[in-house]
């Protein structure tokens, strides 16, 4: 609970609000980015997204949540090589309301970039890694690995392929989490 709880404050108290009472204790609610709005990222914070992301250890359940003028950008969930060179032609799912929530239901890595002309090539783009329900992180796929490369015509050094990046969350914390949330849902019920 307590890194949950300072991931999510730590982006807003409205954040941890909308936890408690739209997330009705089924998963936590993430605004995407330390941004006003999902956009391309200033030159000052090129890597804000993947900061982001790799600050907050997600579970099953959870969503993330894209706001941002729907006149001006959306949000598609990608193939691991459809992310990788930013094609945008066949999206797994996609969203332009402009408050976008995409929900965690499947462990592994999701990928998400924005369906703005243009944008994913300049940064717009985040993938989450979601463990299991018992916290355990699957092994990168060889697809999510290539996805990661950062020159898709380079040939990836030997021995690269091990280290899971952005899986670096201990399966034992994050069970010690869960139930300390359950632990505080269980509480506000009986408080409210
Ligand atoms: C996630 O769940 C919410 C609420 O059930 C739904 O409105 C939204 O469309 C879902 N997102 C996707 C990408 O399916
Ligand atoms: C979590 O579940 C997976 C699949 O059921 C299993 O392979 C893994 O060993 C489990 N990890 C822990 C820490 O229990």
């Amino acid at each position: 609970m307590r890194m949950r709880a300072r991931a999510a404050l730590a982006s807003s108290p409205v954040l941890l609000l909308l936890l408690l009472l739209v997330g009705g204790c089924a998963g936590a609610v993430y605004k995407v980015g330390d941004l006003d709005a999902w956009g391309v990222p200033p030159p000052s914070k090129p890597d804000v997204y993947k900061r982001w992301a790799k600050s907050i250890h997600f579970a099953l359940g959870d969503s993330i949540w894209f706001l941002y003028p729907p006149s001006q950008d959306s949000v598609l969930q990608l193939a691991p090589e459809a992310f990788a060179s930013c094609d945008l032609s066949r999206p797994v799912a996609r969203l332009a309301d402009g408050n976008s929530f995409f929900n965690l239901t499947a462990p592994g890595r999701a990928y998400y970039a924005s369906g703005a002309p243009g944008h994913c090539r300049k940064g717009q783009k985040l993938w989450v890694d979601v463990p299991m329900a018992n916290g355990t992180y699957l092994q990168p796929s060889a697809t999510d690995l290539a996805a990661l490369a950062p020159t898709p015509a380079a040939d990836p050094p030997a021995g690269t392929a091990s280290a899971p990046e952005g899986a670096s969350a201990s399966p034992a914390p994050r069970a010690a989490a869960a139930g300390s949330v359950v632990a505080l849902c269980f509480a506000l019920q009986i408080l409210l």
